[in-house]
């Protein structure tokens, strides 16, 4: 293989998406999923599947809220050590985001990153996915973006992109997405990060940390109904994609931080007796019976980072703001002797 080795031409410009890798994670798995879920005591939804567009745009609104402190936050650590961040990153690195959505918090990062040899978006929602990676190749003509459509939280293929000539591969999971998954997944999710990753790779997360209850119970219960109808929209998803018949108005948003467990729940909660039906099956809801739509972890910075050397990472770095309210670390994988 002869790779163009870098600082020889002027960059090339593209302003489009270089190459699509689709992996096809949905269509099958969402009805699959959503009847497993909603037969199961207690009933059950993964949060994934909130992201189709109207989600998509309902969590880029709740992004925007007062209350919603995780986005503000962790914006401002990137603006505020961006340049830091690119200096650990260097030139020619293969940028790896997982849950990418709306690519704001990238651009900070791009904006510092002018060597960077490709941006790798990776999310479930193809439509949402294509859309701000076309965007993003648009604003920056001289990068090299390739999306990768996959559902990360399962097993996947992650393509080898030996295509062209990169120096390291960096994973960029911003917005404590982390905190979805349960302790034991959120390490089996770094433990896959550090592999596609690879020796020499970086790791550079977003993760919301514990802190007074009433603050966190706000984000998730803000005056607007934003986040309720974020919620809600899971059922209407249901209804367009599955011919379901939920009636959205028997159905009501709740949320709530549980310190015991460190995260919130987020669940949809029965109005009242009722049977909804998807297909030909028949889901029956006694008054007040709920489904559990997420779990929104948050984390001590130290059981984080203990967390993060038993799969594989070397701590870098770690920028938190004056409150301690978010984290933004960067580990190295290799080794760690603690
Ligand atoms: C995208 C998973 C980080 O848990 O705070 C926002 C999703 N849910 N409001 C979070 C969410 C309700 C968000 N994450």
């Amino acid at each position: 293989m002869s790779h163009p080795r870098p600082g020889q031409a002027a960059r090339p410009s593209y302003g489009y998406i270089v190459s699509f890798h689709d992996l096809h994670p949905t269509p099958a798995d969402f009805r699959e999923e959503v009847l497993a879920g909603l037969l199961r005591v207690p009933k059950a939804l993964p949060p994934k599947f909130f992201y189709d567009r109207r989600g998509s745009e309902l969590f880029d609104e709740i992004c925007q809220l007062e209350e919603y402190y995780l986005t503000r936050v962790e914006t401002g650590l990137l603006e505020r050590h961006a340049a830091e961040m690119a200096r650990f990153i260097g030139e020619e690195a293969l940028l790896i985001e997982y849950g990418s959505g709306s690519g704001r918090k990238t651009r900070i990062l791009l904006e510092h990153l002018p060597g960077l040899a490709a941006y790798v978006p990776v999310d479930i929602s193809k439509e949402h996915l294509l859309a701000a990676a076309t965007e993003l190749a648009q604003a920056y003509p001289c990068l090299r973006v390739t999306p990768v459509c996959a559902d990360y939280t399962r097993e996947m293929e992650f393509p080898d992109f030996e295509e062209f000539f990169y120096r390291r591969r960096v994973v960029f999971f911003p917005g404590s997405t982390i905190g979805n998954f349960t302790p034991p997944e959120a390490e089996t999710f770094l433990r896959h990060a550090a592999e596609v990753a690879r020796p020499g790779g970086l790791l550079l997360i977003g993760v919301d940390l514990k802190k007074d209850p009433t603050v966190i119970d706000a984000a998730y219960n803000d005056g607007q109904g934003v986040t309720a109808a974020f919620n809600l929209n899971l059922l209407q998803r249901i209804n367009t994609e599955l011919g379901a018949d939920f009636d959205l108005r028997l159905f009501e948003h709740r949320a709530f931080y549980d310190p015991a467990h460190g995260r919130v729940e987020m669940h949809l909660v029965s109005r009242q007796a009722q049977t909804v039906h998807i297909g030909e099956t028949t889901i029956p809801f006694a008054a007040g019976e709920t489904i559990h739509t997420e779990d929104s972890y948050k984390y001590d910075l130290a059981d984080f980072e203990q967390m993060a050397a038993r799969t594989g990472w070397t701590r870098q770095m770690v920028w938190q703001d004056e409150q301690g309210y978010f984290a933004v670390g960067l580990f190295a994988v290799g080794q760690t002797f603690s």
